[in-house]
């Protein structure tokens, strides 16, 4: 244990203390098993499951695709404004709890229009649970429209059109879905145009894909963070590339686990990231399926790799100054950190 805490407690206790943002997370994935429940019922939607013990037996992921197949299936139950709504607002209440002052949320637009749900349904649900956490919390926002990379770049830029009677509503765009065999450059023509927008970029890479998605990501949809980067420890090169840029890891330890991107947390790469100078975060992916919220994902690994209050902090100035605020936000929230540590 390392000297600085006096037990596992005492560290999760500044853990729960510590402001911090969420940049990575899918608002789909925090659909608990419940919500999925009432929403089924309020909706009249059929659901392959008898109980929400039921569901919860089903999150058992051998990889990425496993998980992404049930995470498809569990979002047809969300229907109306209402729902996205709720939601978000279940998620945002979560996040505050777990002393969140600032979100970066995805969301799957394809997942719904797909199923004949109005993207402006999607989008003012969500947005209606967002200005109600900023007035009544002050926990703001930002909201990050991500293309389903299994489907085609056509696809990706008819949503990007529908999205843009409400730009005024959504910060960036990013890239989500199945890895491998949908690398980043079969989407570089809409994120310039997203580019060319005002919108800003991120993209998931080297989660299962290999380091050059990393590189594809950087050069040819010149994001602005990369989403999970595990495997860009692969390659030294890389690594020391990102660290010079100071470009921000989006890291997600429990999904890791429960996705078969490391087979134990005591192996996991974030204390490694953190030691060769990477803006890495901690964030929840999709709480819901991989068992637990931000702080349950500090906590995990920061007691699989005996993170000392030093990396915590790092971690939590990590994930303001990747933030997309703005500088005197960022440095509000910093001198926040430093007064409770
Ligand atoms: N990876 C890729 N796509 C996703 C994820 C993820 O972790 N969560 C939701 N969509
Ligand atoms: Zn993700």
């Amino acid at each position: 244990m390392t000297k600085d805490f006096a037990s596992a407690a005492d560290r999760a206790a500044f853990i729960a203390g510590l402001p911090k943002a969420e940049l990575h997370l899918h608002i789909e994935g925090s659909l608990e098993p419940d919500l999925m429940f009432a929403l089924a019922q309020r909706n009249g939607v059929a659901i392959p499951f008898a109980s929400a013990e039921e569901v919860r037996a089903a999150y058992a992921f051998s990889n990425l695709q496993d998980f992404l197949d049930i995470y498809y299936q569990g979002m047809g139950v969300l229907q109306t404004e209402r729902d996205f709504h709720d939601l978000t607002a279940a998620y945002l209440a979560r996040a505050r709890a777990d002393g969140v002052r600032h979100v970066e949320i995805f969301f799957d637009p394809q997942g719904h229009t797909a199923r004949g749900i109005a993207f402006e349904t999607v989008v003012t649900g969500i947005t209606r649970a967002l200005d109600a956490a900023r007035t009544e919390h002050g926990l703001t926002s930002k909201l990050i429209l991500c293309f389903l990379r299994h489907l085609s770049e056509a696809e990706a830029e008819a949503t990007l059109d529908e999205a843009l009677p409400f730009l005024d509503r959504i910060d960036g765009v990013g890239l989500d879905s199945s890895e491998v065999g949908h690398p980043p450059s079969k989407f570089e023509r809409v994120f310039a145009r997203a580019r060319n927008l005002g919108l800003k970029l991120v993209a998931h890479a080297g989660e299962e894909g290999p380091p050059a998605y990393v590189r594809e990501a950087l050069d040819l949809l010149h994001v602005d963070r990369i989403d999970h980067g595990n495997r860009s420890l692969e390659d030294d090169a890389l690594v020391a590339r990102l660290a010079g840029e100071g470009m921000t890891l989006t890291v997600c330890p429990l999904s890791n686990l429960k996705l078969c991107v490391v087979d134990d947390l005591a192996a996991h790469p974030l204390k490694t990231m953190l030691d060769a100078g990477l803006a890495a975060t901690v964030n929840s992916d999709d709480p819901s399926y991989f068992g637990g919220y931000v702080n349950a994902n500090y906590q995990a690994v920061a007691d699989a790799l005996d993170l000392s209050k030093a990396d915590l902090v790092a971690l939590a100035r990590n994930s303001f100054t990747g933030s997309f605020l703005s500088d005197a936000d960022k440095a509000m929230h910093l001198a926040a950190i430093d007064a409770y540590a």
